[in-house]
């Protein structure tokens, strides 16, 4: 018998716990872990398995990656892997998804720098295998500068592997609502809302640059496999919609839902808003115990 018929709704635990998951009503492959630790230590070890893959067979292993708090902790395991396993990063050349535009990289606030900081200048990456969109590109050459970086990735045969975080606004990269299914790298005007949950970076909200670079949806969705992190309570809701909702440019972050390789890898929190939680006698039978009475009738009438 499945060991979720067995248990009370409260008791439904997470895949690292090795209890099966009830996934009905799901467009993109969510796996919940308990903690983000654990769950970045399993990304960090699928990336360092796909870099030594590459490796034995002789070839370049191409990474895109992205910024912000999500996946720091990945890039930590990928340092200790480094320093403790010697895995190399010889074989690695890396496209981040975006930069605010303008932006120098030697500001603090630049992904350029946020990219060394976390990484790169603890591995053994070559320099000019790294690749970040330039947020000093005079504004007659964007767009020739854009489809060149696309250019590029495709020259190398695409990305290997996409890693991804997701805004409140479902953007990933800096594709925000609107954004085209079959849009390239270019620049964009950040959401009102991407500001303000950047504003505590930049000392206030009117600091934050209005514009970004950024890889289209189209140039995310070429990857062969993409990761999507996503941890806390304030991702609850926007997780809900882009792996359970209809596919609109509203959300750019459903539109990973045509990708045939994704994960979503979240913490409890970040996917507490799924059925399969909130309420799984929609999704898989229960154990109708009184408790579970209650917490359905509860969240039925509340
Ligand atoms: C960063 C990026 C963004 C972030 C997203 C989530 O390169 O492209 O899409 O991944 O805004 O940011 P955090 O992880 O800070 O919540």
């Amino acid at each position: 018998m499945n060991s979720i018929l067995t248990k009370p709704l409260s008791a439904l635990k997470y895949r690292d716990t090795g209890v099966l998951d009830e996934t009905r009503f799901e467009k993109i492959h969510v796996e919940v872990f308990s903690n983000p630790e654990i769950a970045s230590a399993t990304v960090a070890n699928e990336i360092a398995d796909l870099i030594r893959m590459k490796q034995e067979k002789r070839e370049l292993c191409i990474l895109g990656l992205a910024t912000g708090a999500s996946p720091i902790s990945v890039y930590k395991e990928l340092v200790l892997k480094h320093q403790q396993e010697g895995l190399s990063f010889k074989n690695v050349v890396t496209f981040n998804l975006d930069e605010y535009y303008p932006m120098n990289k030697e500001s603090t606030h630049s992904y350029h720098y946020f990219m060394h900081l976390h990484l790169f200048n603890h591995v053994d990456i070559k320099s000019e295998n790294i690749n970040i969109p330039s947020g000093t590109v005079p504004i007659k050459d964007v767009h020739a500068y854009c489809s060149g970086y696309d250019a590029k990735i495709d020259s190398y045969g695409g990305l290997d592997f996409q890693l991804l975080g997701i805004g409140r606004t479902g953007h990933i990269g800096f594709n925000e609502p609107g954004s085209h299914q079959k849009s390239f790298t270019r620049i964009v005007t950040l959401d009102h809302l991407t500001k303000a949950d950047a504003s505590s970076d930049f000392q206030g909200i009117e600091n934050v640059p209005s514009k970004a670079i950024t890889m289209g949806v189209r140039t995310i969705m070429k990857a062969k496999r993409i990761v999507l992190l996503a941890w806390g309570t304030k991702k609850a809701g926007i997780i809900q919609k882009s792996v359970e909702g209809e596919k609109t440019s509203q959300t750019p972050a459903t539109f990973l839902q045509d990708h045939s390789n994704t994960t979503t890898i979240s913490d409890g929190e970040a996917a507490a808003h799924l059925r399969r939680f909130q309420t799984p006698w929609l999704v898989g039978q229960v154990n109708w115990s009184e408790s579970a009475i209650r917490e359905a009738y509860i969240k039925t009438y509340e």
